[in-house]
């Protein structure tokens, strides 16, 4: 088993790509490397961290794009020459067309703020506090066609308190999500064919 070769498509801050990072400097037996952060915007904070880790980032602006279809076009042909194994949604704030899905099958992950099925969509944490749950969470899944949906591989609960602001209950769900997110990621990856295998069976 080779090592798995991740893209991690961001959007802003990208706490959980610093997390991954991390993840994967701290144990030698991790199984998978990230060889490029693709951004849908530039000049955000998730591509200089890329910058400082010494990993390629791209942008694929989506405002240069009249489709959905096209910018995830442009987003695979951009991944192409890094024979990606796995695709790593980490706080990536565009929807993708199915054209992803037929490129990656089973191969694209996403993490949310909430136990999926319950309040999918960018407002997670205010839906959950607005319906006044005990409980919310973070769950890791595989990506299809439709928002925040998919095969769920992993979930975990958190606590919503007494109190609670969106910003106090995302710090809660931030620090559980960053240990769920890289340690589902390892045992993903740890399931895949890699690319170098792959080839070595077409030839
Ligand atoms: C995460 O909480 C994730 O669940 C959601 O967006 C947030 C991204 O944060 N999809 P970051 O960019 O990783 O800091």
């Amino acid at each position: 088993m080779g090592v798995a070769r991740l893209a991690v498509l961001v959007s802003g801050t990208g706490t959980n790509l610093a997390a991954l990072l991390a993840a994967i400097d701290e144990d030698e037996g991790f199984g998978a490397e990230v060889v490029v952060v693709l951004s849908d915007r530039p000049q955000v904070q998730a591509l200089e961290r890329a910058h400082h880790a010494g990993i390629d980032s791209i942008v694929v602006d989506w405002s240069e794009f009249a489709t959905r279809h096209e910018f995830t076009e442009a987003i695979c042909d951009a991944l192409e020459p890094y024979r990606i194994d796995l695709v790593v949604l980490a706080g990536f704030m565009r929807i993708l067309a199915p054209v992803a899905i037929d490129r990656y099958p089973n191969r694209i992950v996403n993490t949310h703020p909430a136990l999926l099925p319950a309040f999918p969509g960018g407002r997670a944490l205010e839906d959950a506090l607005e319906h006044r749950v005990k409980v919310t969470g973070v769950t890791v899944h595989f990506v299809d066609e439709q928002v925040d949906h998919g095969p769920i591989i992993a979930q975990a609960a958190v606590p919503v308190v007494d109190g609670d602001t969106v910003a106090t209950l995302r710090e809660r769900i931030q620090e559980v999500e960053h240990r769920l997110y890289p340690a589902t990621i390892k045992q993903v990856a740890s399931s895949l064919p890699t690319n170098v295998e792959r080839s070595v069976v077409s030839e």
